[in-house]
């Protein structure tokens, strides 16, 4: 905890490169916000009621990760970025240079950030906001327990794992190729790596994880998974146990990927979308370089784990 407060204080910036520095919150609409505030609590999130919505945060951190509404059905309602303040009138120029059509925040959102529609059409602002997103790499616990000590707890005695923070979205596009145009030229994202023209993974350019958002190809816009950063392989694995246990038994993991390296395990929740437990993601420095690269899916989707269910990649929101 110690080292995420360090980063608020010592947030940097890449000179001379306009883009978001966080995705400051991701927004639902979901079918019950009860049903919610359980299945967020139970994976170890703070679901805390605001008004007419549920705010989601992490245990001794001050960010709101992620609001929720009441809806007819799970959808997502918009994102939002963080920008250093100093820069929102740049990012004005750049939209109207470029003739992007400024809309409302949609009904009910306070704000006095910058909106418009990406090019699926989902809701977007850039905001002055604190730098969210990390400014180092992630540590992951590995501590050995010293010879002749024995290093698990016992079954039973463990606390309940609680995530660090937000690490990434991973969203539906129709055309991937065409929104990593649109958020590498608009909000000035960049390209990590990609996989054929099925996924891509963008990082801010001022210091984040390898990936901030990420697009996979549907027939629809959507929201596929939200990821919450661990401390420990061992917190992935007691989080998805947990979870089973209260009745979440559908997912995917412990497994690692290629693509950002991390460990993970998706809990599904009540809508079919995921929760993701994940830890030791790659880290893109703000002062240092990375090649993007595009990947055969086969290759790069996974490195272990048991296979994907056949659920896994069902976009609920484009029925
Ligand atoms: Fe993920």
């Amino acid at each position: 905890m110690t080292q995420i407060r360090s980063s608020h204080t010592a947030a940097r910036r890449r000179p001379g490169v306009l883009g978001v520095h966080s995705l400051d919150h991701f927004s639902l609409t979901v079918p019950d916000l009860e049903q919610a505030r359980v299945f967020y609590a139970a994976f170890g999130l703070q679901a805390r009621p605001r008004g007419n919505t549920l705010e989601l945060y992490t245990e001794g951190h001050p960010q709101c990760w992620a609001v929720l509404t009441e809806g007819k059905r799970k959808q997502l309602h918009h994102l939002s970025f963080g920008a250093y303040a100093d820069d929102l009138d740049l990012f004005r120029a750049r939209l109207d240079r470029m003739g992007i059509e400024r809309i409302d925040p949609p009904g009910g959102t306070a704000s006095n950030g910058i909106w418009f529609r990406d090019c699926d059409g989902t809701p977007i602002e850039i905001k002055a906001a604190e730098k969210s997103s990390p400014d180092a790499k992630s540590q992951l616990d590995l501590t050995p327990s010293p010879a002749s000590t024995r290093n698990a707890p016992m079954r039973g005695t463990t606390a309940p794992v609680r995530p660090r923070r937000l690490a990434h979205t991973l969203l539906f596009a129709r055309d991937v190729p065409r929104s990593t145009k649109f958020y590498t030229e608009v909000l000035g994202l960049g390209l990590s790596d990609g996989a054929a023209d099925v996924v891509a993974f963008l990082h801010g350019v001022h210091g984040s994880d390898h990936h901030m958002v990420a697009f996979v190809k549907s027939e629809a816009p959507g929201y596929h998974h939200s990821s919450w950063d661990m401390r420990s392989i061992h917190d992935i694995g007691q989080g998805a146990m947990d979870m089973a246990g209260q009745g979440y038994t559908r997912g995917w993991g412990l497994g690692r990927h290629v693509l950002g390296s991390n460990y993970f395990h998706y809990v599904q929740d009540p809508w079919g979308s995921f929760a993701e437990y994940s830890g030791d993601i790659d880290y893109m420095p703000v002062d240092g370089e990375w090649q993007a690269q595009m990947h055969s899916p086969d290759n790069s989707f996974y490195l272990w784990g048991p296979n994907p269910p056949d659920y896994f990649t069902v976009n609920t929101e484009a029925a």
